[in-house]
């Protein structure tokens, strides 16, 4: 509440109150649209079976296209149609489940649609236009963009017993059996043994399901790609290019790691929280955050509901008939997780936090409290990397590391016919010459070939050359911050 010094009398009174009201408009307000921008997350995850049903009927159309002696050389293209609409059932299945199990941080059931009004959120989206691929996110020229509704997931962390908390989050030791059955969309779909499934939810209720573009449902296939590279074992490889270089660093960096006090590692842009278990179970009280609810809605779901190791199937590769050696390629069946993450030897203290990098860790708490920052294909998603590194720098300790590994493929660079989109794109070299101004010391560096999310049997590979570093905080900020560039 504001106070005013000197005015005790009812005028005082009555502008405190008007404040507080306004306050409590503008809070609502908020989190009307977050519903709003929830409900359309989930409907876009309700909306996969449709959409992928779609794709085949497309390809079918085609296929029907062609003259007889075309369709005589491809006579077991039926058959492939209706194996992919059972790989399709699968991946729905999953989905479904994982939905179900999914206990929304808000109160789903409000009506969003009174003083909530669709332009703004028609703004935020507006944000991610997927004018360009975002390679950083899914790889291979997908269409598609990972990113959430920025600024509708500000979910506050609250620290439960040494166990972080945010609205979005929860701790590893939640282990529930939340498993059953689910009605999507009016549809039922089946299990992989005929069963139909029922919901008990009232947010997957049919009749609040939204409309959405297919775009977000490009994002739904953007994660499950994802959940390849974090817990699947076709993701070995890349997680070997990605994720162990950076633990192998912070092994070498924190030798002495106590059980009583160990050190404290922040994950920014965690994904599907794969680095921040494996952090974790380094010995790190580890927090992964992540905004983008498509991914906290998975992550939750492996992190705090698997019961034994490859208890999914899904089908990650089949929405793309490009490049593909063969249609058993295509169609091949992935097992996830890859590990029991309640059994992978966390320490204690793993959380995932959701909400934006910059409003979270701008929080004064946050000063001066990480042992390590680890950041991996994550600050090129920011729209002013400048304000990344500034945060970095003021949440770690004196003498703490800040370990990056990722491209700089700026996630809001090119986003033609959007002027007032920011979007501050750095070199490599500005940015060191940023970071040093915040008082970084560069202890290694090093480039390091990798894919993102990559089919590893697909005719097309995209490799990054990576930047790999080891920074440490050295000192203070110096006083002449405004220009960094200057030189
Ligand atoms: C390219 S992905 C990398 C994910 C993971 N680090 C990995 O290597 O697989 C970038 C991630 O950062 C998240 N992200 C983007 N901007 C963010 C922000 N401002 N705050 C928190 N997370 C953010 C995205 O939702 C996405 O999951």
């Amino acid at each position: 509440m504001t106070t005013r010094s000197g005015n005790e009398g009812g005028g005082g009174r009555e502008i405190e109150e008007e404040e507080d009201e306004e306050k409590l408009r503008q809070r609502k307000l908020e989190e009307a649209l977050e519903v709003k921008s929830l409900r359309r997350i989930i409907s876009a995850y309700l909306n996969y079976p449709d959409a992928a049903e779609e794709d085949v009927k497309r390809y079918e159309r085609s296929f029907r296209k062609l003259p007889p002696s075309h369709k005589a050389l491809l006579s077991h293209y039926p058959s492939k149609f209706q194996k992919l609409r059972r790989c399709i059932s699968v991946n729905s299945y999953f989905i479904f489940n994982m939905l179900q199990a999914f206990e929304p941080p808000l109160d789903m059931s409000q009506d969003v649609d009174d003083g909530c009004e669709d332009s703004h959120l028609e703004h935020e989206h507006s944000h991610h236009p997927f004018a360009k691929p975002d390679e950083a996110c899914c790889g291979e020229g997908s269409s598609a963009m990972c990113q959430s509704l920025k600024g509708l997931t500000n979910n506050k962390e609250v620290i439960t017993d040494g166990c972080h908390e945010s609205a979005a989050a929860s701790c590893l030791t939640e282990l529930e059996d939340n498993r059953g059955t689910v009605e999507c969309c009016g549809n039922y779909v089946n299990d992989t043994n005929g069963n139909v499934p029922s919901s008990s939810h009232d947010w997957l209720d049919p009749s609040i399901q939204m409309h959405v573009p297919l775009v977000d449902v490009d994002k739904v296939r953007c994660v499950i790609r994802n959940i390849v590279r974090d817990w699947a074992a076709e993701g070995q490889k890349e997680r070997d290019q990605c994720y162990k270089p950076i633990l192998e660093e912070l092994d070498s960096l924190f030798p002495n790691r106590s059980e009583e006090c160990p050190p404290t590692c922040l994950v920014p842009g965690a994904g599907l929280g794969r680095l921040a278990l494996e952090i974790s179970c380094l010995g790190f009280v580890s927090q992964g955050n992540e905004f983008s609810y498509y991914m906290m809605i998975c992550s939750s779901f492996i992190l705090n509901q698997t019961e034994t190791v490859g208890e999914w199937t899904i089908y990650p590769w089949i929405h793309s008939n490009c490049n593909s050696l063969s249609d058993s390629d295509q169609l091949r069946p992935v097992s996830i997780p890859d590990i029991h993450p309640a059994s992978a030897g966390i320490t204690q203290g793993f959380s995932m936090c959701g909400g934006d990098f910059v409003e979270v860790y701008s929080d004064p708490s946050q000063v001066g409290f990480w042992d390590a920052v680890v950041t991996c294909f994550f600050i090129d998603t920011a729209h002013n990397i400048v304000e990344y590194i500034e945060i970095i720098s003021r949440i770690l300790k004196e003498g703490g590391v800040w370990i990056n590994l990722g491209p700089l493929l700026y996630h809001f660079a090119d986003m033609y016919g959007q002027e007032d989109e920011m979007s501050v794109e750095l070199s490599l070299e500005d940015v060191k010459k940023v970071a040093f101004n915040y008082g970084f010391e560069l202890e290694k560096e090093t480039t390091i070939e990798t894919t993102y999310t990559t089919n590893p049997r697909s005719m097309m590979q995209n490799r990054y050359f990576a930047a790999f570093w080891t920074m440490r905080k050295k000192s203070a900020p110096q006083g002449k911050q405004t220009s960094p560039l200057d030189n």
